[in-house]
C-alpha cells in the first residue's frame, strides 16, 4: 500500500507527511514542483527514509503523473499542490489558474485513467482526496453562522475562485465518472514550516527582525485559525472513513481578529524573546487593505465531528506557543526560506501597501 501526496514539499503537505510517517509504516509518494512556496528542508528528517521517495515535478504534467501512478500503484492521491497566497493571486493570477484548475484537472484525469483500470478491492478501496479551503464559500457578515457544507460557493479572490473551480471539478468527476473522491474545505492553518509570507510567520519573523508588522486595513478581518496537524488528522479521517462525493468542513472553532492574533503574537514573543528596545506592539503598523479583502471566515466543523468523530486536538494558546517556539528553535530555516525570491517579493507586496 502507497499514497501519493501532490504538495508535500509545502506547509501543509510536509506537515502531513511527516505526520503520516510518525503514525503508519505506509510509503508516501511526494510530487512537488518546488515552486518558491516548496521546500525540501522541511522533509530533511526523512533523508534515507525509504517509505518517502520526493519527485520533483508538476501536477500538469501528465506523463509524468501517469508514470508515477503505474509505478507506485497507490491506493489513493492526497491533493495539496496549489497556489495557495491570496496577496499573490491578486498580483499575479495565471499561476493559480495554471496550477490550481488544470492541475487538478490533469490529476483527476491520470487518476481516472488509472482507477478505471484497477479491479476487485483496489478499485473499490481508491480514494482521490482533493485539500480545499473555506476560502469558497465567501466573505460572512458578523452575525452569519459559520460556513456548513452547504453554503453556496462565493468565491472573491483570485485564490479562492481557482480553489473553488478546482472543488467544482472534483465533485463533477465523481458525479459524471463514478471518480471515488472526497473533499475537505479548511479553515486558515498556522503551525511549523509555514512560509513567512502568511499572517502569523510574518508577525513572527518580522518581530524577531524589528520590523514593522503590517496590518490591512482596520485589522478586524475575522479568520478561524486550526493548528496544521489538527488539519492533518481531520484529512486522515476523512481518507479513512468520509463518503464518496461528499466533503466535509475542517475547522478550529476559533474566530480572531487579524489585529487580536498580531497582538497575542506579539505578547508571547514579549515572555519567549523579550526586546531590549520594548514591547513588540510598537511595531504594529496599519497599511493599505487588501483589494476585495473578505471579512470574515468561520467554519462549522459538527458534519466531521458527527460522522467521523474528528475534533481539534489543539487549542489556540496551546498551537500558537508551540508555533512560535518552533519559529525562535529554527532561525537557520527562516533565514533559508527568505531567499532572493522572498525578498523580491516583501519589497514588492509592502511597498504598495505602505
Ligand atoms: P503552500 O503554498 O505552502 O504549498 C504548496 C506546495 O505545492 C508547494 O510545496 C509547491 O511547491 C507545490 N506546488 C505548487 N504548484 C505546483 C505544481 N504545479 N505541481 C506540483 N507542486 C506544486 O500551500 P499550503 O498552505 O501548504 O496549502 C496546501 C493546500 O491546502 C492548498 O491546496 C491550499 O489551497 C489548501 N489550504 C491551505 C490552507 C492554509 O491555511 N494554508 C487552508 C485550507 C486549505
Ligand atoms: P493570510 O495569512 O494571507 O491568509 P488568508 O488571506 O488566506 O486568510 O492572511 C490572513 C489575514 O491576515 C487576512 O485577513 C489578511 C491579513 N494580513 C495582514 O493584515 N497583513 C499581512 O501582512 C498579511 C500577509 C495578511
Amino acid at each position: 500500500m502507497t499514497i501519493l501526496v501532490t504538495g508535500g514539499a509545502g506547509f501543509i503537505g510536509s506537515n502531513f507527511v511527516l505526520d503520516w510517517l510518525r503514525q503508519s509504516d505506509e510509503p508516501v509518494v511526494n510530487l512537488d514542483a518546488l515552486t518558491y512556496a516548496g521546500n525540501p528542508e522541511n522533509l530533511a528528517s526523512l533523508d534515507g527514509d525509504a517509505r518517502h521517495t520526493f519527485v520533483k515535478g508538476d501536477i500538469c504534467d501528465r506523463a509524468l503523473v501517469d508514470q508515477l501512478l503505474i509505478t507506485h500503484q497507490p491506493r489513493a492521491i492526497v491533493h495539496f499542490a496549489a497556489e495557495s497566497h491570496v496577496d499573490r493571486s491578486i498580483s499575479g493570477p495565471g499561476a493559480f489558474m495554471r496550477t490550481n484548475v488544470d492541475g487538478t484537472f490533469t490529476l483527476l484525469e491520470a487518476a481516472r485513467a488509472y482507477w478505471g483500470a484497477l479491479d476487485g478491492e483496489a478499485k473499490a478501496g481508491f480514494r482521490f482526496h482533493h485539500v480545499s479551503t473555506d476560502e469558497v464559500y465567501g466573505s460572512l457578515k458578523p452575525t452569519d453562522p459559520p460556513f456548513a457544507e452547504t453554503n453556496p460557493y462565493e468565491p472573491n479572490s483570485p485564490y479562492s475562485a481557482s480553489k473553488a473551480a478546482s472543488d467544482h471539478l472534483v465533485r463533477s468527476w465523481h458525479h459524471t465518472y463514478g471518480l471515488p473522491v472526497v473533499t475537505t474545505n479548511c479553515s486558515n492553518n498556522y503551525g511549523p514550516y509555514h512560509f513567512p509570507e502568511k499572517l502569523i510567520p510574518l508577525m513572527i519573523v518580522n518581530a524577531l527582525a524589528g520590523k514593522p508588522l503590517p496590518v490591512y486595513g482596520d485589522g478586524q478581518q475575522i479568520r478561524d485559525w486550526l493548528y496544521v496537524t489538527d488539519h492533518c488528522s481531520g484529512i486522515r479521517a476523512v481518507l479513512a472513513g468520509g463518503k464518496l462525493g461528499e466533503t466535509y468542513n475542517i475547522g478550529g472553532w476559533n474566530e480572531q481578529a487579524n489585529i487580536d492574533i498580531v497582538k497575542i503574537v506579539c505578547k508571547l514573543l514579549d515572555g519567549m524573546r523579550p526586546d531590549p528596545a520594548g514591547p513588540y506592539e510598537r511595531l504594529i503598523t496599519y497599511v493599505k487593505d487588501r483589494p476585495g479583502h473578505d471579512r470574515r471566515y468561520a467554519i462549522d466543523a459538527r458534519k466531521i465531528e458527527r460522522e467521523l468523530g474528528w475534533r481539534p486536538a489543539e487549542t489556540f494558546e496551546t498551537g500558537i506557543r508551540k508555533t512560535v517556539q518552533w519559529y525562535l528553535d529554527n532561525p537557520e530555516w527562516v533565514a533559508r526560506v527568505q531567499s532572493g525570491a522572498y525578498r523580491d517579493w516583501i519589497s514588492q507586496q509592502y511597498t504598495a501597501a505602505a
